[in-house]
């Protein structure tokens, strides 16, 4: 670059006139008025009226009444800008062509290329433009104009470690007050990474099929266009594909034109102008996907492979989304603000599902059912993942973060109303019930070790693309979303969604921070209908802004306490808290003389309660909804014992489950014995529900994991196989499948424990109903719901052969439901070499699609036989590895814990702090290595702890 990059004044001024011309074409009413007309005066279309004006008008905030959030963009007197955008110019309105060429001439060099023009403002003087733009060719094709179509002379540079084309102005400043317009031809890679604009392939009748589509968050929408690629620059756009004319071209606004533009068989497809927006939530996809659609309110489509749409699995996701969407504009008091609301099942995506504006798009296992092939646990994904991301059209998508430093304002709120949501669509579920275990536990794990992070970070904190990935992990989801269900719960209902109703009104089509929402539910409380003891900001803020959650300790006397909640408790905290550690607790109690439940607050260190000295049983933390944990003195928790294993049912479900999660995290942090952990699994012989028994069987499941390669386990395989006799016996018929929602959650669990800990029928039923199929010639007759655990038990018992049988039926299925079942059980064989062959398909696409590889090593590491395997596999192949995913989401760091979550002796720890050392770069794994090498501290210190003592408490019990 360097040369070439102007032209002649007089040509200048042609061009500039012919770009202004084009954007007012293109941005205004689809040629309402003449060209012309338009610019007889000035061309400014900065100050034209978007499309549906009175809709997507951006509104002026009246929040935050306190405004100590930083601003999210360096100030202009920092030198450097390093990945972050300066202020000094932010975009109005983009005009943005796509081209991506898909076709089987390109003999798999598949490319695209595309053209903008970026309407800016300017806002401080500045002599360098920074736009931001990743791995894009240009020709010399990259231009400014000023107002007047002028255009300037400029020097354009490309920063490819920042992700900045840099355009420096030869000539004096861009003057702040003024308009500007850039514009660039580029091109670039259709790669299969998965992110930016890239490709997704698949088989259709025998034959190989390509699309394009494209996945933007957090900052990749800068590989498929230059743009100002930070969140709160939001802009219109006006966005063509250009395309082959039998391909369904998608973006997240409907068809507004589609004309042929060469006569061998390419189409230009424009889209109505976008509201206000951020680029993160682009979208653009070229497909031979076909659809369904339902036109009652407004227009909802399902689209997906033509086979998929065929076999009527998208009918389910239709009718949720539907309801959904209705459901969420009644209760947030604001309809769904688009035209259309499209989603798409890609064959190959990185994450679960993503909202963009308009148009989300679902990996295939997240959106598309077959009432046959389907277990409950498949339908549940695809309702609450639709749930969790239609909530983002308004929490993130119409209301959207300042930054990725509170990222948990989209992730949070998309998290808890995912519950309300699917609960919504599904009423007979008891669906609120599962919070307790899928996220509030998660989130109580997540936050208790010493590298944790507070909900809201600096936004200084968070700069690089890896550091954006990084804040998408349990903390911002399910961290955030429980404390959101605790201010609903301390709010009440009206005054919540009265609160969050005029923040959504408020803040539409702009940007948000933590400070809005506390402001805006503080307007919505009034004092004859919540009593609090301090202001909503005063309250939560220590929730959001200190990292971790206070442990409650009670005695008999009343006296209460609290405490910062460490796992290991000698870890060192060196974060330091602007409330020292120290929160503001509501402490919701019932006892057994009490029906009512009643609230106690505790802001300081200590205090006292009243509580009922004749009672037989006080329980804090009613329905597990305050976001810490609690310790009773001896007396208390016996009691609670006692009644547990008199009548448990007195006992609120949600606290039967944190009892038993409380007590074993306390007992690993060493603030009460590990016997008392122990002691509150006696009572499930007698227990039939499903959130507090798959509580326990997490956390036995740690025991076991810690205990897989020790002589202690066969002493927990013996009480495991007693607790379970009873409930497996209920529901040991692999051909009766149970009625509720939980209850098959419940079967499922009896079985697959049953079978893990084997209790030999299990294993001999899983391994007879795998050979019927594999000898017979008839279709799958094993219930979806009991298919992984009847292939993953037949495959460990089972050698070759078997392991063969089911790769071939993961290679024919074509339904992606199936083909993960097959895929995780693939992992379960007890053959060093057979799982070796597996992690090797990890590397060939071919075999194992990218979207689904660490997820297949993860596996193989949870397999006590292949743990070692995965290990070395990781270190081996580091290099590709990392290449691959190491800045993406949630793989890596899922990866990095999955593979050492087992390790508890010193020579692993030396190996992982080893590795730490030698490892230049972990990207957005980073955090997690530090998690892993905490987790081992963590588990080496409980064995030692815990091993002989729990292996006598076993002995005790088993007789
Ligand atoms: N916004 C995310 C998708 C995403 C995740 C983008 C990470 C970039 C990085 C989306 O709303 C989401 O949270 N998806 C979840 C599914 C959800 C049901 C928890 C996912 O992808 O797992
Ligand atoms: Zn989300």
């Amino acid at each position: 670059m360097g040369k070439g990059y102007y032209v002649s004044t007089k040509v200048a001024i042609c061009l500039g006139l012919a770009v202004i011309v084009i954007i007012v074409a293109v941005g205004l009413l689809a040629g309402l008025l003449p060209e012309k007309d338009q610019c007889d005066h000035k061309c400014d279309i900065t100050t034209r009226a978007p499309i549906k004006s009175s809709t997507f008008e951006a509104s002026t905030k009246p929040f935050p009444s306190t405004t100590t959030s930083e601003p999210s963009t360096p100030t202009p007197s920092q030198a450097s800008y390093s990945y972050r955008l300066p202020p000094n110019v932010v975009p109005v309105h983009y005009n943005l062509e796509l081209k991506p060429i898909l076709d089987p001439e390109t003999e798999g060099n598949y490319t695209f290329s595309g053209n903008v023009e970026i309407l800016m403002n300017c806002e401080i003087n500045t002599s360098t433009l920074f736009i931001h733009s990743h791995n894009l060719q240009y020709d010399d094709q990259i231009s400014l104009f000023n107002a007047e179509g002028k255009e300037l002379r400029i020097t354009p540079k490309n920063d490819a470690k920042q992700q900045y084309l840099i355009l420096e102005l030869d000539d004096g400043n861009m003057e702040s007050g003024e308009s500007y317009t850039f514009k660039a031809n580029f091109s670039g890679n259709l790669a299969n990474d998965l992110s930016g604009f890239y490709r997704s392939e698949y088989v259709e009748d025998g034959k190989p099929k390509v699309m394009a589509t494209s996945q933007m968050e957090p900052a990749d929408a800068r590989k498929a266009f230059p743009c100002f690629d930070e969140p709160e620059m939001k802009a219109t756009f006006n966005v063509t594909l250009i395309h082959k004319c039998e391909r369904v071209p998608l973006s997240n606004m409907p068809v507004s034109s589609s004309i042929s533009i060469t006569n061998d068989g390419w189409c230009a497809t424009k889209f109505e102008q976008t509201p206000k927006m951020s680029t993160y939530l682009m979208a653009f996809i070229v497909s031979d996907f076909t659809f369904i659609e339902d036109n009652s309110t407004f227009l909802v489509r399902v689209f997906a492979r033509k086979s998929e749409i065929k076999a009527g699995r998208a009918a389910r996701a239709l009718r949720v989304a539907k309801e959904v969407l209705d459901y969420f504009g009644t209760l947030f008091d604001f309809p769904y603000s688009l035209p259309k609301s499209d989603q798409i099942g890609i064959p190959d995506f990185a994450a679960g599902a993503m909202e963009n504006w308009g148009l989300v798009t679902y990996r295939e296992t997240a959106l598309l059912y077959d009432k046959n092939e389907s277990s409950e646990s498949n339908k549940e994904r695809v309702v609450s993942v639709i749930a969790h991301e239609l909530t983002h059209q308004w929490f993130g998508d119409l209301v959207t973060i300042e930054w990725w430093s509170e990222l948990w304002l989209n992730e949070g709120f998309a998290t808890y109303f995912s519950y309300l949501g699917t609960n919504a669509v599904e009423p007979g579920w008891n669906f609120l019930q599962g919070f307790i275990l899928d996220d509030f536990q998660r989130a109580l794990l997540a936050d208790s070790y010493s590298s944790s992070r507070p909900l809201s970070a600096p936004h200084e904190s968070i700069v690089t693309p890896a550091d954006m990935s990084s804040v998408f992990d349990d903390i911002s989801y399910s961290k955030g979303g429980s404390i959101l269900r605790m201010m609903n719960d301390i709010l009440g209902n009206e005054t919540f969604i009265k609160g969050l109703r005029t923040y959504v009104k408020e803040l539409k089509y702009n940007n948000t921070n933590v400070h809005y929402l506390l402001g805006h539910l503080q307007e919505a409380v009034t004092d004859d209908v919540v009593k609090l003891p301090a202001t909503v900001e005063e309250i939560f803020s220590n929730w959001t802004q200190q990292m971790g959650y206070p442990c409650v300790s009670i005695n008999k006397s009343g006296i209460i306490s609290q405490s910062h909640f460490l796992m290991n408790p000698t870890s060192n905290v060196t974060r330091i808290s602007p409330h020292e550690y120290i929160w503001t607790i509501p402490i919701r109690w019932i006892s057994s003389s009490t029906d009512e439940t009643q609230t106690h607050w505790l802001r300081d260190k200590y205090n006292n309660m009243t509580i009922p000295q004749s009672d037989s049983w006080i329980l804090l933390n009613a329905g597990a909804v305050g976001f810490y944990r609690v310790q009773y003195d001896d007396d208390l928790f016996s009691n609670l014992l006692t009644q547990l294993q008199l009548n448990h049912s007195v006992i609120p479900l949600e606290n039967r489950a944190q009892l038993i999660d409380d007590t074993f995290n306390l007992a690993t942090a060493g603030l009460m014995k590990i016997e008392d952990a122990l002691d509150t699994t006696i009572y499930l012989v007698d227990e039939s529900e499903y959130v507090p028994w798959q509580t326990a069987i997490n956390n036995l499941g740690y025991i076991n994991l810690m205990f897989s390669m020790s002589m202690s386990y066969g002493n927990l395989q013996t009480y495991m196989k007693k607790q379970i006799r009873k409930i497996y016996d209920d529901y040991h018929n692999f051909a009766v499948i149970p009625e509720s929602h939980f209850d098959q959650y419940m079967q499922v669990s009896a079985l697959s424990t049953a079978c893990t800990y084997d209790i030999r029928e299990c294993r001999t039923e899983a391994q007879k109903l795998f050979a019927s199929m594999k000898n017979g010639s008839r279709e799958n007759q094993i219930k979806a719901n009991l298919r992984y655990i009847v292939y993953c038990n037949a495959i460990a018992a089972g050698g070759q052969a078997e392991w063969e049988f089911a790769l071939e039926m993961y290679k024919k299925s074509s339904f992606s439901m199936e083909k993960a079942k097959i895929l995780s059980a693939l992992s379960c064989s007890k053959e060093p070499w057979i799982l070796s062959r597996l992690l090797n398909y990890t590397l060939d696409e071919s075999i194992i699609r990218k979207q689904d590889a660490t997820k297949a090593i993860i596996s193989v590491a949870n397999n006590v036989v292949g743990q070692s395997l995965a290990w070395s596999f990781l270190k081996d192949q580091w290099n590709y590895i990392f290449q691959q995913y190491g800045i993406g989401a949630f793989s890596f760091s899922n990866l990095i814990s999955g593979v050492t979550q087992r390790f508890s002796t010193s020579s692993e720890l030396e190996e992982l702090q080893d590795f730490k050392v030698n490892t230049p770069d972990f990207g957005s794994g980073t955090a997690a290595m530090d998690r892993a090498i905490e987790q081992t501290t963590t588990n080496i210190k409980w064995r030692k702890d815990n091993e002989e003592r729990i292996n006598i408490w076993l002995q005790d019990h088993i007789k």
